[in-house]
C-alpha cells in the first residue's frame, strides 16, 4: 500500500499533493464568509451562498461512482492530434507527466503537464466576493506550434438542493439559462424569486462557443469523461429552457513554442444580472487575480498569527501555526452543514456544535463570535433550552429536545468574555425564539435553571433525545422519558462553575453563592449515584439501569464521563486518576482513545442508534475525535503531560501523513472518527473538515498542553508538557497585546510553573495580568519541581 501522497510545504502554507489518486478526495474550502466553494485535489466539488441548501449553486453527485464528480472542469484539447485531457485529472483521469495540488489558505492550485503543455489552474475566492475565480495558465513546453482549444465546464444545481435530487418532475422544467459576452447566466426560479442568479463567465479572451444545456455538450449518452462537445471540438451555443443547465465555454489558444497564455473563468452568485458585467470584468487580467490571491495570503497570515508556536515538534507547530486554526474557521463558519460527507441538506447550523466552534476560533475574532452567539442565543426558548440547530439564511430554528444543547452557550460566552474583556456582553437584551429579550445574563441563567429542574429518578438530568453523544437514545424504544444523563451532570457542573464565576465578577455576590451550591450538590449526587468502582457510569437508562457499567458484558466504559468528572472538577483527586487510569487501559490505542469499550455486537433498542453501528464504528467504540481532546485536557489537569501528549500525537493530523493509505483522509485536518480497534481496518479515517475535533483539539494544544489559557483577569500559563521537553516558545495576540512567551522546563517535569517574569519583573503566581495598552510583552516562564503538583 502506497503511504505517502503529499508533504507540508509550511513556508508557502499549503499542502502538496503529488499524485491524484488519493484514497479519498482531498478537499479544501475556499471563500472565508458568505460564498463557499468546496474543491477536492482533483477540482471536483460544489459553490454555494450562504446556505447550502437552498443556495447551491453548483451540482455535486454524492455517493457518485466514480467518486467525486461533477466539479470545476477544464478540458484542453489539441486541434491536430484530437486528444484531450483535463488539467485537473479529473473527469478524464488521462495519464499526466505531471501533477500536483497545491491546497493553501484559501486557495487551491493544481498543476499539470502532458504532451508537452503544461497547465495551472489557480482557483480563489477573493475577499470579499460572492464569486470564484480560476485563472488556467498554459505553457508550450514543446518545441512545435500548438492549437489548443479549452473547454470550460461546471453543472448548476437548481438552487434548492434537495428539490434538485428528488423531484424530477418539476425541476426538469424549472431549468433556464442566457448568454451575452462570453458570460453564462442561470436564471432558474429568477422568473420566481427574481433576486438571485448564477454566471459563469470567461473574463480576458474571446468565446468561440458555449453550451448551456448539459445534453448539447455531453451529448445524450455522453459523460464528462468524454463530452461530446469536447470530442466534435465544438460546442453548439446552446441555451437551457428546462432539462438541465450547465455552463460551458469554448476558448481558443494558439502558442509558440515556450509561449504562456492566461485564460480566465469567473463563477458567481449575484442579486442583479446588471451588476453581474462589471465584476467580471474586474478579472480581466492576470495581475489582478494574482493581486487578489496575495490579499488573500495576507488575510489568512494574519488571521492565523494571533496564536503561533515553537515547539521541539514539526508536527505540534504545522497544525497549531497553520492547519487547525485554518479548520477552526472553517467549522466557525459552516458548522456541520456542508462537506464530502456532510450533503449541506439536512444540517444548518448546530447549536451545540456552533457554540463549541467558538472556542477554537474566538482568539482570531472575537466580534464575528459575538454574532455567532447572540444568533444561536436568540434561538433559545424562554424555559432555557434551545432549538438544536438554525438555518443560516433565515437564522430560524428547528429541531428540539436534545439535554446538552443549552449548556454549551455557557461555555461559548463564558470564553468570548475571556478573550475579549467584554463583561458588558452580558448585560446586552439578546432576543428568545419568541422575540421576547433578556439579558445574556439571564439567558445563561435560564439555561442552567433548564437542566436543574428537568431531572430523573437518580436527580440527574433527563436524557431527552440525546445527550453530546447523538446517538445515546435512551427514551425512544421504552418511551418512559425517565433516562438521565451523567455527562450533562458533568457539563451542569462545569456550567454552574462558570455561572458563579462570571456572577462574582459582575458583582451578583448572592447569585456566585447560589451556583456554587448547584455545583456542589449535582457533584455529590453524580459521586453518589454514578460511580461504578473503577470510573463514572454514562447515562441511566429509561429503565433506570445505569449504562456503561463493568457489570455489562458491551458498552462497560465510555470516555466521555471519565474525562467530563475531571474537566468539571466532579471527580476528586483519587477517582480522577482511577477514572482516567481507566481510560489508558481500557480506551485508549495507538490510533487514539475510543469512545467506548467494547462496542457493541448486537442492535440494543433500548440504547437507541449507538447499536446501529457495527462494532468499531462512529459512536460504537471508533475513536471519535472530537472527545479525545476532553481526555488531553483531563491529563493536563492530573499532571500528567506525558499521556496527554501522546494522546494528542495519535490522532494529529499531520503525524498521520506518514500512514496516509490506511489514514484514507486529508492529513490537514481533523476528521470525526478512526476506526476503533474493534473494526477490520483500525486505523482508517472517515467524516473529514467539519467536526468539534478541529475546536477542540485546538483547545487543548493551546490552552491546556501548552498551557497559555486566556482568563477575565489575563492570561494563565499553565503547560503540561511531555518532560523530555526543554520548553518552548508562545505568541500570543491577546486583547490587543502581543505576548511573546518563552518557556523553559530545566527541571524535566510536565507540569509545574516556579517562576514568571513579566517584561523583566517577576509576577506572583502564573497569571499574567491584562495589559490592555496594545503593547509588545515579553514574558519568561521556568518549570519546575517545586511547584509539581502531588
Ligand atoms: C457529531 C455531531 C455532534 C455530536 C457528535 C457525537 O459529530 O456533529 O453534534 O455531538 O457527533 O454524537
Amino acid at each position: 500500500m502506497k503511504t505517502q501522497y503529499g508533504f507540508f510545504d509550511n513556508d508557502s502554507k499549503e499542502y502538496v499533493i503529488k499524485r491524484p489518486d488519493t484514497p479519498l478526495p482531498w478537499i479544501n474550502y475556499l471563500g472565508a464568509d458568505e460564498y463557499c466553494a468546496m474543491i477536492s485535489n482533483t477540482a471536483g466539488g460544489y459553490s454555494f451562498y450562504k446556505d447550502a441548501r437552498e443556495r447551491r449553486i453548483l451540482r455535486y453527485r454524492y455517493n457518485n461512482v466514480p467518486m467525486d464528480r461533477g466539479g470545476r472542469y477544464l478540458y484542453i484539447k489539441d486541434s491536430k492530434s484530437k486528444d484531450f485531457w483535463s488539467a485537473t485529472w479529473q473527469p478524464t483521469m488521462s495519464d499526466l507527466d505531471e501533477y500536483e495540488c497545491r491546497h493553501g489558505l484559501g486557495y487551491t492550485k493544481i498543476s499539470a503537464e502532458y504532451s508537452g503543455i503544461s497547465s495551472e489552474v489557480t482557483y480563489l475566492v477573493p475577499l470579499g466576493e460572492n464569486l470564484e475565480v480560476w485563472m488556467l495558465k498554459l505553457k508550450n513546453s514543446s518545441k512545435k506550434k500548438r492549437e489548443l482549444s479549452v473547454f470550460s465546464f461546471v453543472e448548476f444545481c437548481l438552487w434548492d438542493a434537495l428539490n434538485d435530487m428528488t423531484d424530477y418532475q418539476y425541476n426538469l422544467n424549472i431549468g433556464e439559462t442566457s448568454y451575452e459576452d462570453g458570460t453564462i447566466y442561470h436564471l432558474s426560479r429568477f422568473r420566481v424569486e427574481g433576486n438571485y442568479l448564477a454566471y459563469f463567465a470567461c473574463s480576458n479572451s474571446k468565446v468561440s462557443s458555449f453550451d448551456s444545456q448539459r445534453r448539447d455538450f455531453l451529448g445524450n449518452y455522453g459523460s464528462m469523461s468524454a463530452p461530446e462537445a469536447v470530442i466534435k471540438g465544438k460546442c453548439k451555443n446552446s441555451i437551457a429552457c428546462g432539462w438541465s443547465p450547465v455552463g460551458a465555454h469554448q476558448v481558443k489558444v494558439k502558442l509558440a513554442p515556450k509561449e504562456e497564455k492566461t485564460v480566465i473563468f469567473v463563477l458567481g452568485y449575484a442579486e442583479k444580472p446588471s451588476d453581474v458585467p462589471k465584476t467580471v470584468k474586474k478579472y480581466k487580467d492576470a495581475e489582478k487575480v494574482e493581486e487578489e490571491l496575495g490579499k488573500l495570503k495576507e488575510f489568512w497570515s494574519k488571521n492565523i498569527s494571533k496564536y503561533s508556536v515553537e515547539t521541539e515538534d514539526d508536527d505540534v507547530n504545522t497544525m497549531v501555526n497553520i492547519w487547525n486554526q485554518y479548520q477552526c474557521r472553517t467549522t466557525f463558519n459552516w458548522s456541520r452543514s456542508a462537506s464530502y460527507y456532510e450533503a449541506g441538506i439536512g444540517r444548518g447550523m448546530g447549536f451545540r456544535d456552533s457554540n463549541q466552534d467558538t472556542l477554537g476560533f474566538v482568539h482570531q475574532i472575537q466580534g464575528k463570535v459575538k454574532q455567532r452567539i447572540i444568533d444561536l442565543a436568540s434561538t433559545q426558548f424562554e424555559e432555557g433550552d434551545a432549538y438544536h440547530q438554525y438555518s443560516p439564511l433565515t437564522k430560524k430554528g428547528n429541531g428540539r429536545g436534545y439535554s446538552d444543547d443549552h449548556l454549551w452557550l455557557i461555555l461559548s460566552t463564558a470564553s468570548y468574555i475571556k478573550e475579549s474583556g467584554d463583561i458588558d456582553f452580558l448585560f446586552e437584551e439578546v432576543p428568545y425564539d419568541t422575540g421576547n429579550k433578556s439579558t445574556m445574563y439571564e439567558h445563561l441563567e435560564r439555561a442552567i435553571n433548564y437542566s436543574v429542574t428537568h431531572v430523573g429518578p437518580h436527580g440527574l438530568p433527563l436524557i431527552g433525545f440525546a445527550d453530546w453523544n447523538d446517538c445515546l437514545n435512551l427514551t425512544i424504544d421504552k418511551g418512559k422519558n425517565k433516562a438521565e444523563s451523567v455527562m450533562v451532570a458533568m457539563m451542569l457542573v462545569a456550567a454552574a462553575r462558570e455561572m458563579a464565576r462570571l456572577a462574582e465578577i459582575s458583582g451578583k455576590t448572592a447569585d456566585s453563592t447560589k451556583y456554587v451550591e448547584i455545583a456542589k450538590s449535582m457533584s455529590e449526587q453524580i459521586n453518589k449515584e454514578a460511580w461504578d468502582g473503577a470510573w463514572y457510569v454514562r447515562a441511566f437508562d429509561d429503565d433506570e439501569k445505569p449504562v456503561g457499567t463493568s457489570k455489562s458484558k458491551e458498552g462497560q466504559i465510555y470516555l466521555e464521563t471519565q474525562a467530563w468528572a475531571v474537566m468539571s472538577g466532579v471527580a476528586d483527586d483519587a477517582r480522577a486518576k482511577k477514572c482516567m487510569d481507566s481510560v489508558k487501559k481500557m480506551l485508549a490505542t495507538e490510533h487514539g482513545v475510543m469512545i467506548l469499550q467494547p462496542s457493541y455486537d448486537k442492535f440494543h433498542p433500548e440504547l437507541g442508534s449507538i447499536t446501529v453501528y457495527p462494532p468499531g464504528l462512529k459512536e460504537n467504540g471508533a475513536i471519535f475525535c472530537h472527545p479525545n481532546p476532553w481526555a488531553m485536557i483531563a491529563e493536563t489537569i492530573l499532571g500528567r503531560g506525558d499521556n496527554a501528549f501522546k494522546y494528542y500525537k495519535a490522532i494529529l493530523p499531520a503525524a498521520r501523513n506518514k500512514i496516509a493509505g490506511l489514514h484514507k483522509v486529508e492529513p490537514y485536518v481533523y476528521c470525526q472518527m478512526i476506526a476503533g480497534a474493534d473494526h477490520k481496518d483500525f486505523g482508517e479515517g472517515k467524516n473529514s473538515w467539519l467536526t468539534g475535533s478541529g475546536s477542540w483539539n485546538f483547545v487543548a494544544i493551546s490552552q491546556w498542553i501548552l498551557g497559555v489559557r486566556p482568563d477575565y483577569k489575563g492570561l494563565i500559563v499553565d503547560p503540561c508538557v511531555p518532560k523530555e521537553w526543554d520548553g518552548f516558545e508562545v505568541k500570543r495576540t491577546f486583547r490587543g497585546c502581543d505576548y511573546y512567551i518563552t518557556v523553559r522546563n530545566p527541571d524535566h517535569v510536565s507540569k509545574g510553573v516556579s517562576s514568571v517574569t513579566v517584561d523583566g519583573v517577576k509576577v506572583g503566581g502564573n497569571l499574567i495580568p491584562a495589559m490592555n495598552d496594545k503593547k509588545e510583552h515579553h514574558v519568561e516562564v521556568i518549570m519546575g519541581k517545586n511547584s509539581q503538583p502531588k
